[in-house]
């Protein structure tokens, strides 16, 4: 008979990597049926964080889905915009429930590294090991970025690092859309609070969030872009390749390499 460690590795094989309760949970149980139960806004007028009423809430119907989404992003908004530094931003981040995510993640990956940083990497979510440890790009994405920073003399630490999402999709899987939108306002709060001389793009998905565009990742690449904050401060914007995808793909490195140096003589002219 199998012990233990051989059940949990054959579970790992098989892609299922989170413990959500101690108990296994039969969600297709009649007794476990739920009513609908969309997202609830406090309507009091300071910001106050949006709370769902059950992280085990079952599917509302698509306009309901649609509305509580609409209620999650507002909310977000609100109290993104009232947050005065990102100690505050990261208080508010860590009380708000309007993205299921968070229910099954392990923490809340806020950004790291110097809050007056020239620059400001931004990736797509955390995995397992950001997960676990808490803080963005320090699995083995993370020690290739670090190694390339290093190669444009900046270290992890003198830059300000963080992700579309603060909280990991299970299994890795992507992010919905609206998933993305309700995470975005405090993505775009640390743009603002953070005011970096560059934004520095890390694959396909923060590009598409941040410039709000459909264009895939080899077109958007080697192009300075734009990126305007709600108030009015222009901001470049260089994307490059996903360092995930550069493990997965080496021979698209020469690329990427182009990309680190273009941002290193960008900043050298500054
Ligand atoms: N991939 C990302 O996009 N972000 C991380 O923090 C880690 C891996």
């Amino acid at each position: 008979m199998a012990d233990s460690e051989e059940i949990l590795q054959w579970y790992i094989l098989g892609g299922v990597d989170e413990i959500y309760a101690d108990e296994p949970y039969n969600a297709l149980a009649a007794e476990n049926k739920r009513p609908c139960e969309p997202a609830v806004v406090n309507q009091s007028r300071s910001p106050q964080v949006l709370y769902q009423t059950s992280a085990a809430a079952q599917r509302p119907a698509t306009t309901l889905l649609a509305q509580s989404n609409n209620s999650a992003c507002n909310n977000a908004r609100e109290v993104c915009a009232a947050a005065q530094s990102l100690e505050e931003l990261k208080a508010v981040m860590e009380r708000f429930e309007g993205c299921s995510l968070k229910f099954s993640a392990n923490s809340t990956v806020f950004g790291y590294g110097s809050p007056h940083a020239d620059v400001m990497l931004i990736g797509e979510a955390p995995g397992a090991d950001e997960d676990m440890q808490g803080k963005p790009f320090v699995g083995r994405s993370g020690q290739l970025l670090t190694k390339m920073l290093a190669a444009i003399g900046l270290k992890r630490e003198e830059c300000y690092i963080t992700n579309i999402l603060p909280w990991r999709p299970p299994g890795n899987r992507t992010p919905t859309n609206g998933e993305v939108a309700v995470c975005l306002p405090f993505l775009q709060r640390q743009i603002e609070l953070v005011r970096p001389k560059y934004i520095f793009l890390l694959g396909g998905s923060a590009a598409n969030a941040v410039l709000d565009n459909a264009e895939s990742i080899s077109r958007l690449r080697g192009h300075v872009i734009d990126y305007k904050t709600s108030d009015g401060l222009i901001i470049p914007a260089l994307a490059s390749f996903h360092p995930a995808y550069l493990l997965r793909t080496p021979q698209q490195k020469a690329k990427a390499w182009s990309d680190f140096l273009r941002l290193q003589r960008n900043l050298s002219e500054i």
